[in-house]
């Protein structure tokens, strides 16, 4: 089983829309996959179909181990792809890792999921916290989309150091671009290695497209939406090379 994680420590760069698309893609490929939606605000479980279940408190349960892992996956309408839904109290459980002291609670609880899944998508709230010290731990890779900015950038570089500061290898981080606008001057530039800027990035990109944003309202992945998009072919590329790293 290896686990991957979308991660930046940015909001809004297109982390939720990658982890979908690439979760939905792998269960395509006939890979069994588990998304877990990390982040409270729930935006993967919206885009997956899925109808919250906003009662109790989910993350202090699990925490305190009296809710097993398996009790919190839903089916999703795709088949070999199950899902992890948000939960409000997904919020506390960096405070709830901290007070209880567990240092490899994830890893913990993923772990006897490795007979159900070959695959465990990570979709992370955009923060440094004890959570994300502990998807960075536990992922046998990292990807962080980003935006071409200089700023970005800055957020990318800070992530690595927070990676060194927590002795993971930062070899598993892997950026790639996000939401990339060829007419904005900027997008070029940075899409040009030589130019400098995130030099050790991914060669899939994803582009700036509405079909990406109707996700929102059509609540499925591009693929399925529209399957010949140029942004549906570059989560088949995302995906594609994300199955090369992993395999090494
Ligand atoms: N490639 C893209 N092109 C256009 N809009 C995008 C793209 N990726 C994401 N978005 C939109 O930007 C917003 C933030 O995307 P999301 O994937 O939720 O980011 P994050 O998980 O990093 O916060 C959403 O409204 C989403 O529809
Ligand atoms: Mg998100």
């Amino acid at each position: 089983m290896k686990v991957i994680a979308f991660h930046n420590i940015k909001g809004g760069v297109g982390k939720t829309a990658a982890a979908v698309n690439v979760a939905y893609l792998a269960a395509r490929d006939g890979v069994p996959t588990l998304l877990w939606d990390l982040d409270a605000q729930g935006a993967a479980s919206w885009y997956l179909g899925d109808t919250p279940d906003l009662t109790g408190e989910k993350a202090a349960r699990l925490v305190k181990g009296k809710t097993p892992i398996g009790k919190m996956i839903n089916a999703t309408a795709y088949p070999k792809l199950d899902l992890i839904p948000a939960h409000p109290s997904f919020r506390n459980l960096d405070l709830r890792l901290e007070q209880e002291g567990q240092k490899q609670a994830l890893r913990d609880w993923l772990a006897p999921l490795s007979e159900d899944y070959a695959l465990i998508v990570l979709d992370c709230p955009p923060s440094l916290s004890r959570l994300a010290e502990q998807v960075l731990q536990t992922s046998d890779a990292v990807f962080v989309p980003t935006i071409p900015s200089w700023l970005s950038i800055n957020s990318w570089d800070q992530l690595v150091a927070f990676a060194e500061d927590k002795k993971v290898k930062t070899g598993k981080l892997h950026p790639f671009l996000s939401m990339v606008d060829r007419r904005k001057r900027i997008h070029q530039t940075l899409l040009d290695k030589s130019k400098g800027g995130l030099k050790r990035r991914m060669r899939a990109f994803i582009p700036y497209a509405s079909d990406v944003e109707r996700m929102g309202e059509q609540r499925c992945p591009v693929s399925i939406t529209r399957p010949r998009s140029p942004a549906a072919l570059a989560y088949e590329l995302l995906w594609k090379e994300i199955r090369k790293l992993i395999k090494r």
